[in-house]
């Protein structure tokens, strides 16, 4: 039974990755994703200036929903890819944010010399050309990141998208035209959540991303209308936690997934994942998780 996946210039011995900053800038909690069965780690969003982020709290769980706005706090692109040397072998996707295409192509090339499979571009961030909104709702600026990027790496670039648009078919058009390899659906649904007892909000910015269990099925339609107008491949993300989740995001149409708050808690959710894929597979007589992605489409 074949659970390795394939595409876009990158080789994974299974479909399941470590999902962008849920570990925060931890080496050691990205060795052990590895370790408890990720094929493969996406790192903290780095940019290529260091930033503080927001104040505490900056994470809430409740048991069922999780919020959280950080603000993108890393260490800078310099000494990330000097942490990122100690990997001990584990493949790594370079996840990297900026203010514009200048920012995006220097932190890639700082990162490059760490040795990453592929980059990840967080486009969910909010910078100063666009007056406030969000590059990832700018098709022109996406395609043009996108570009410059790929002149700057040899590397695939997958392009995260944001779900915080009505446009993300559009964005991820433009990204496909500009010569992404992939497109990673979905990042955090804005969202806050107040406590009844202060009339507080729960994270210090108010306004945060939400995640986990509930964004699941926002995430599923994204990939599946996503496979329907693209011919880049898709990594599913958003609310997995069982096998379950990643057969219906295969169905739905992504060649593999990133899982995120479900490894917050318990990392050796990876390791539970792949026996109840391969237990699945071994059931439904199929020889190749290849056979699973798009399905849903087809009948
Ligand atoms: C605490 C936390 C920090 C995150 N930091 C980043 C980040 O730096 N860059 C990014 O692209 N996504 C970030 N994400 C989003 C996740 O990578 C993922 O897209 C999202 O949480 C949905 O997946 P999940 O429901 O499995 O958590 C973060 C999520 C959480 C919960």
């Amino acid at each position: 039974m074949d659970i390795s996946r394939e595409f876009s210039g990158i080789r994974l011995k299974n479909p399941l990755i470590l999902a962008s900053g849920v570990v925060g800038n931890s080496l050691q909690k990205m060795i052990d994703a590895y370790r408890a069965g990720a094929s493969c780690v996406v790192t903290k969003s780095t940019s290529i200036k260091p930033r503080k982020g927001y104040p505490k709290p900056t994470f809430y769980f409740d048991g069922v929903i999780a919020i959280n706005a950080v603000g993108l706090s890393n260490p800078g692109a310099e000494k990330m890819q000097r942490i990122l040397k100690n990997m001990e072998n584990v493949p790594f996707i370079a996840s990297v944010f900026g203010k514009n295409e200048e920012e995006y192509v220097a932190a890639v090339k700082v990162l490059d010399r760490a040795g990453p499979i592929g980059f990840e571009l967080n486009l969910s961030c909010p910078h100063v050309k666009g007056y406030g909104t969000e590059i990832g709702h700018d098709t022109q600026l996406v395609s043009l990141i996108v570009e410059q990027v790929k002149e700057a790496t040899r590397k695939p670039v997958f392009v995260k998208l944001s779900p915080n648009t009505e446009k993300i078919i559009a964005i991820a058009k433009s990204a496909e035209d500009a010569g992404a390899d992939g497109v990673v659906a979905i990042n955090t649904v804005k969202a806050m959540m107040i406590d009844a007892e202060t009339g507080r909000a729960v994270v210090s910015n108010r306004i945060g991303g939400l995640s986990g269990e509930a964004i699941r099925p926002i995430a599923l339609r994204c990939v599946y209308e996503l496979y329907e107008e693209l011919n880049i491949p898709i990594i599913g993300v958003g609310g997995i936690s069982k096998w379950e989740h990643v057969v219906q995001f295969a169905m739905a149409g992504a060649t593999a997934v990133e899982i995120g708050t479900a490894a917050y808690y318990k990392i050796d959710v990876f390791r539970e994942i792949l026996s109840g894929i391969k237990e699945y597979m071994w059931k439904k007589s199929l020889a190749s998780f290849e056979e699973l992605v798009g399905l849903s489409h087809r009948i």
